[in-house]
C-alpha cells in the first residue's frame, strides 16, 4: 500500500482545522505536523499547542516531523498533545539513539529524517528503534521546492539494505511530491508520500488533489 499523507505547512494557517477536515473526508488518515525551530532549518512553524488542537478536533493521526535541534526539548509536550509518530532528524542530534526510546518509552511511533547531505549508513545503528524512514527529497525549511532527483537513488539503496536485513521499516519521502515525482518514489521504494503544495493550492481542490496523486501511482502497485 502506498500511503499519501499531506503536510499542512502548506494549508491556508488561517484555515488549518477546515483543511485537516477536507483531506480526513478524502479517507486521509494521517498528516504531518512540520515543527520548525528557526535555527535547524531558517523557518519558524508550529508547536505542541496546534497537534493538540488538531488532536482534540479531528481524529487523525499526527505524524509531528521534529526540524529543530535539542528536539528532547518538546517530546514529552508533544507526547502530552496527542502526537502518534515523531519524526527526527538523525542531523539534529548526537543523542539520537536515546531520544527513539524516549519516544517509544511515551508510547508513539518513532521516525528518522535523512537531510539531502546525510548518508543512509547514518542510520544502520538504529533501525531496530523507529517505524520509518524519511528520505528528504528537498532542503527541509518550507514547502513548494523541486524535487531532488538524486534522492531517488538514496531509495533504492535504502530499500536494498531494509530488504538484505530483512526489515519491513517504511520509507517516506518528504518534498517536492507531486504526481509526476510520486510515482518516482513509488517505483524506487517509498510507501510514504508526504506532500504539502501539491494537495493545498488555488488550483484544484483539495480532493482533485489528492484523487490525482493517488492515481499517478496507483500503475505502480499492479505492477
Ligand atoms: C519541508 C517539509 C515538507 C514540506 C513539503 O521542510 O518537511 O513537509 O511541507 O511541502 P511540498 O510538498 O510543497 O514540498
Amino acid at each position: 500500500m502506498i500511503i499519501i499523507e499531506p503536510s499542512i505547512l502548506s494549508a491556508d494557517p488561517l484555515s488549518i482545522g477546515e483543511q485537516a477536515e477536507e483531506v480526513k473526508r478524502c479517507g486521509v488518515d494521517t498528516i504531518q505536523v512540520d515543527v520548525m525551530d528557526g535555527h535547524f532549518v531558517p523557518n519558524i512553524t508550529f508547536g505542541p499547542r496546534l497537534v493538540r488542537a488538531l488532536h482534540n478536533r479531528i481524529k487523525l493521526k499526527l505524524d509531528v516531523h521534529l526540524m529543530m535541534n535539542e528536539p528532547d526539548r518538546l517530546i514529552a509536550s508533544l507526547a502530552a498533545a496527542g502526537a502518534d509518530q515523531l519524526i527526527i532528524h538523525q542531523e539534529a542530534s548526537p543523542d539520537l539513539y536515546r531520544i527513539l526510546q524516549t519516544i517509544r518509552g511515551l508510547h508513539m511511533k518513532a521516525g528518522v529524517a535523512l537531510n539531502p547531505a546525510t548518508s543512509i549508513e547514518a542510520v544502520e545503528e538504529i533501525l531496530e528503534l523507529v517505524d520509518v524512514i524519511q528520505v528528504m527529497t528537498v532542503n527541509p525549511g518550507s514547502g513548494g521546492q523541486e524535487f531532488i532527483q538524486n534522492e531517488l537513488d538514496k531509495v533504492r539503496r535504502l530499500k536494498k539494505m531494509l530488504d538484505e536485513k530483512n526489515l519491513r521499516i517504511p520509507i517516506a519521502v518528504d518534498g517536492g511530491i507531486d504526481p509526476q515525482t510520486a510515482p518516482l518514489a513509488a517505483k524506487a521504494g517509498a510507501r510514504v508520500l508526504v506532500a504539502g503544495s501539491s494537495i493545498f493550492n488555488s488550483n484544484a481542490p483539495v480532493a482533485d488533489n489528492i484523487a490525482a496523486l493517488r492515481a499517478s501511482v496507483n500503475e505502480i502497485l499492479e505492477e
